[in-house]
């Protein structure tokens, strides 16, 4: 029995190039998400393409109350292999918008982190049970440091480390590794409205590069590399100077 990725999230630009990686390497997949009509044709592009079995599942990051029942599914849907997670849910509405409504707000924290943690937690006893598998999850480099145009998502994603960080510890022992890729900018719809950004990985490039540092082990990393030096320079900035980047 192959093992399985759990794609939360699965018709994520980002996702979407990291489950096409995973079915190139054997490995069947479970398509979570909202839109349905997406996923099923996803799932058949798949299966046909590289031979894997493809399911796709309902998914609600903010329904709390479904994700023991989604956890369930995953696990008989992965029969005896290795359940593995990529993690890739996420909204970024713009600041001002979490500033003139509430709703906005607690929203973005429901999905990004709320649901995040939810879903993470349900899956924990089932990870530790089957000793072994990969959870990797999207984070952001916007989480290493609170700017002024995004620290509401910032914090979300800041939030979704420190979680990783002691879901890691507690699931070490289990031989389950754990990675958080604080991604830069990557070519998406999440993206494409915003003014060009640097450094921006094309999805395909981004899932290939994830996949092959889960491989490495668990922790955290920067995808692309390069937002290693530059975040280390912008985290070690004098808060003064920082606060006048109009960044
Ligand atoms: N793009 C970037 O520059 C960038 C940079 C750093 C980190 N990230 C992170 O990377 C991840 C993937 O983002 P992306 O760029 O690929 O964006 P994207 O194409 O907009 O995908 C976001 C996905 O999240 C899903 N989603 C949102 N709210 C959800 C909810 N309540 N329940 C279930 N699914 C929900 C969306 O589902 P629907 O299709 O149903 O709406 C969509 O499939 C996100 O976590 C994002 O924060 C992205």
């Amino acid at each position: 029995m192959s093992d399985t990725w759990v794609i939360l999230g699965a018709s994520s630009a980002v996702a979407r190039a990291f489950a096409r990686e995973a079915a190139s390497h054997g490995a069947a997949l479970v398509l979570a998400g909202r839109d349905m009509e997406d996923l099923e044709h996803q799932a058949a592009d798949l299966a046909i393409r590289y031979g894997v079995p493809a399911m796709p599942l309902r998914f609600e990051a903010r329904d709390l109350a479904t994700h023991a029942g989604f956890v369930a599914e995953c696990r008989r849907r992965a029969g005896d292999g290795l359940l593995n997670v990529f993690l890739a849910f996420g909204v970024m509405p713009d600041q001002a918008a979490a500033d003139a409504d509430p709703e906005v707000a607690a929203g973005m924290v429901e999905a990004n982190f709320t649901g995040a943690a939810s879903v993470l937690g349900a899956l924990a006893p089932v990870l530790e049970a089957q000793r072994g598998g990969t959870v990797v999850a999207l984070g952001s480099v916007a989480g290493d440091r609170g700017r002024k145009r995004n620290f509401l998502y910032g914090a979300t994603k800041a939030a979704l480390l420190v979680y990783l960080q002691g879901y890691a510890a507690r699931l070490s022992g289990a031989g389950v590794r754990v990675l958080c890729i604080k991604a830069g900018p990557v070519d998406t719809g999440m993206t494409w409205a915003l003014p060009k950004l640097p450094f921006m990985a094309s999805p395909r490039g981004f899932a290939a590069a994830a996949w092959q540092r889960a491989g490495k082990g668990g922790g955290s990393a920067y995808l692309p590399g390069i937002w290693w030096p530059v975040m280390t320079i912008i985290r070690l900035l004098p808060t003064p100077i920082f606060n006048k980047l109009n960044i």
